[in-house]
C-alpha cells in the first residue's frame, strides 16, 4: 500500500523551491532559514524555557484532545519534529516538512530513536510552495511557523489548498500583545538582536484565516502575566519553583484568556480551523 507520501507527492521534486515572493520576501526568508539553521542544535532546550513550557504543553494538548486516529497529518515547519513525533504516537500517519536541513536532521534522529520510522516521512519543503497534491491530508499542524513566513497568506493558501473537503488546521502563534513578547522585545534591543518575526492580534489571525477559506473553530490564549512574573522573580532555568507556581496559575490563566479583552495579553494564541468550500 502506497504511504501517504507517495499518495500526497505532486509531479514537483520534493526539493525547496521558494514560491513567487518579492526580493523583500525572499531576502527576510533566507534570513530566518539560517537563523533556524543556526538554533537547531539547541533549539529542543528553548522549548523546555519558562515562555515556552506552557505553548508545549498546550499544544500538545490540542493535538491529542482533537486527533483522529488513521488520519494523516502535514507536520508544517516541523522543525525537530516534536509534534511530528507526537502525531505519530497518537495515531496519525505524518508527514513533517521544514526548509531547514539541520532541524530535519534532528528530527530524523528522535523518529529513528523512537522506532516510528514507519509511519512517518520526513521532507525539506517551502512551506508557501508545497510539493503535495490538493486534498492530500486530513489535518495540517502548524505550530509556530507563521510568525517566521513573511507571505505567510500563501502558507495559509497552500494548507487549504492541500487539505481535504473539511480538514483541519491546527496553528499557533506569538500574540502581538503578549507582555512576555514585549519584555524580550525591549531586551532584544538593548541587546542590539535583529531578526524576522511576526506578531499577530488575534483579530488579524481570524481575518487571514477566513479571507483564505478556512472557519475558526477554537481560539484561545495561554498565560496572561504569570509568565513575565515568574521570568523577573526567578531564574528562568530554577525550575521547581517556577514549575509549582505555573502549574498553580495555569488553570485560571487558561479561563480568563479565552475571554475577550484579556486574551490580548496572552503570550500566544492558538487555533483550529477548518477548510470551507469558498
Ligand atoms: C519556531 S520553529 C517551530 C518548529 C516546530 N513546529 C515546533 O514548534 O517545534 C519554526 C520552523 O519553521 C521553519 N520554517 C521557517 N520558515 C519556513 C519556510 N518558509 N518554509 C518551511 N519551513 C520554514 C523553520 O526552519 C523552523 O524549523
Amino acid at each position: 500500500m502506497k504511504s501517504v507520501l507517495e499518495r500526497a507527492q505532486s509531479g514537483r521534486t520534493v526539493a525547496m523551491r521558494m514560491s513567487k515572493s518579492s526580493e523583500d520576501d525572499l531576502k527576510i526568508k533566507r534570513e530566518v532559514l539560517s537563523r533556524f539553521e543556526r538554533e537547531a542544535s539547541t533549539f529542543d532546550l528553548e522549548r523546555m524555557a519558562l515562555g515556552y513550557r506552557l505553548r508545549n504543553e498546550l499544544v500538545k494538548k490540542l493535538l491529542i484532545e482533537e486527533h483522529r486516529p488513521h488520519a494523516s497529518v502535514l507536520d508544517l515547519g516541523c522543525g525537530t519534529g516534536e509534534y511530528t513525533q507526537l502525531s505519530v504516537q497518537i495515531g496519525y500517519e505524518v508527514v513533517g516538512g521544514d526548509a531547514s536541513r539541520n532541524m530535519l536532521s534532528i528530527a530524523k534522529q528522535k523518529i529513528r530513536k523512537h522506532r516510528l520510522a514507519r509511519r512517518t516521512e520526513l521532507v525539506r519543503l517551502e512551506s508557501t510552495r508545497l510539493p503535495f497534491r490538493r486534498c492530500s491530508f486530513d489535518d495540517v499542524t502548524c505550530i509556530a511557523v507563521l510568525d517566521s513566513v513573511p507571505n505567510y497568506h500563501r502558507l495559509l493558501a497552500e494548507a487549504r489548498r492541500v487539505l481535504k473537503p473539511d480538514g483541519r488546521l491546527f496553528a499557533c502563534v506569538d500574540s502581538l500583545w503578549s507582555p512576555y513578547r514585549l519584555f524580550r522585545l525591549g531586551q532584544r534591543l538593548t541587546r542590539r538582536e535583529r531578526g524576522y518575526t511576526h506578531a499577530f492580534s488575534s483579530m488579524e489571525l481570524k481575518a487571514s484565516l477566513t479571507t483564505r477559506g478556512f472557519r475558526v473553530e477554537r481560539l484561545f490564549g495561554d498565560v496572561l502575566l504569570a509568565q513575565v512574573a515568574l521570568r523577573l522573580l526567578f531564574d528562568p532555568k530554577g525550575e521547581a519553583v517556577a514549575s509549582k507556581v505555573l502549574r498553580m496559575t495555569q488553570p485560571l490563566d487558561y479561563y480568563l484568556t479565552r475571554l475577550p479583552l484579556l486574551k490580548a495579553f496572552s503570550a500566544h494564541y492558538f487555533v483550529e480551523a477548518r477548510k470551507t468550500e469558498f
